[in-house]
């Protein structure tokens, strides 16, 4: 039986299934790239990483630990302007592997941000792992070393993806009805 959808959602556009494979494949290839390389620290950018950052981190067999930052938008949307720490990470870097892992990257203003702030603090080695990127031919060029999925540019929630807070737990990726955040 399919899962019944909520009122909220339009439609479906990654599905449990489809994000499990795909973390699956990921998570291989991330344990390739970082078989030599320790201590590996994954670093997970709340809130919206958290449930991303938790299925990928168990779906790793190499050693490494898990951090936290959460970062907040200045701008008049939640997706542009400059952006703010507010949780930091809790040790150094300078000796560690960082895989930075966001839930999705819009405009590419947080991942760079991000990245500028991180790099800053000289680690051994830094890339970034995305679970999704919208198709927008206006954002920021950033490298995403590990990307899931590219999505269209419509606003998207469950998996960790909110909206006002909301439906973070959906086990699905789904776009939001426009009538909802109108
Ligand atoms: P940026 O525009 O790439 O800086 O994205 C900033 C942040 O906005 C992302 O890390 C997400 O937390 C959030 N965000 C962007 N697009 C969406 C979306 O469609 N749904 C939920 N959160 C989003
Ligand atoms: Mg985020």
């Amino acid at each position: 039986m399919a899962t019944p959808l909520h009122p909220d959602i339009d439609r479906v556009l990654i599905s449990s299934a489809q994000i499990q494979e795909r973390i699956v494949e990921l998570a291989a290839q991330i344990d390739r790239d970082y078989a030599d390389e320790r201590p590996l620290l994954l670093v997970g950018v709340l809130k919206g990483a958290f449930i991303f950052l938790a299925d990928l981190a168990r779906a790793l067999t190499i050693p490494h630990a898990v951090d936290f930052m959460a970062v907040s938008s200045y701008g008049m949307t939640a997706t542009s302007g400059a952006v703010r720490i507010i949780l930091d990470l809790r040790e150094p870097i300078d000796n560690k592997h960082v895989l930075l892992v966001e839930d999705i990257v819009d405009s590419g203003n947080t991942l760079a941000y991000l990245r500028e702030v991180l790099t800053s603090r000289r680690p051994a080695s830094l890339r970034t792992c995305a679970l999704s990127t919208k198709q927008r031919p206006d954002a920021m060029h950033v490298p995403i070393d590990y990307l899931g999925f590219t999505i269209p540019d419509v606003w998207v929630v469950g998996y960790g993806l909110d909206y006002a807070d909301r439906h973070r737990t959906l086990p699905y990726i789904g776009a939001l009805k426009p009538e909802v955040y109108r």
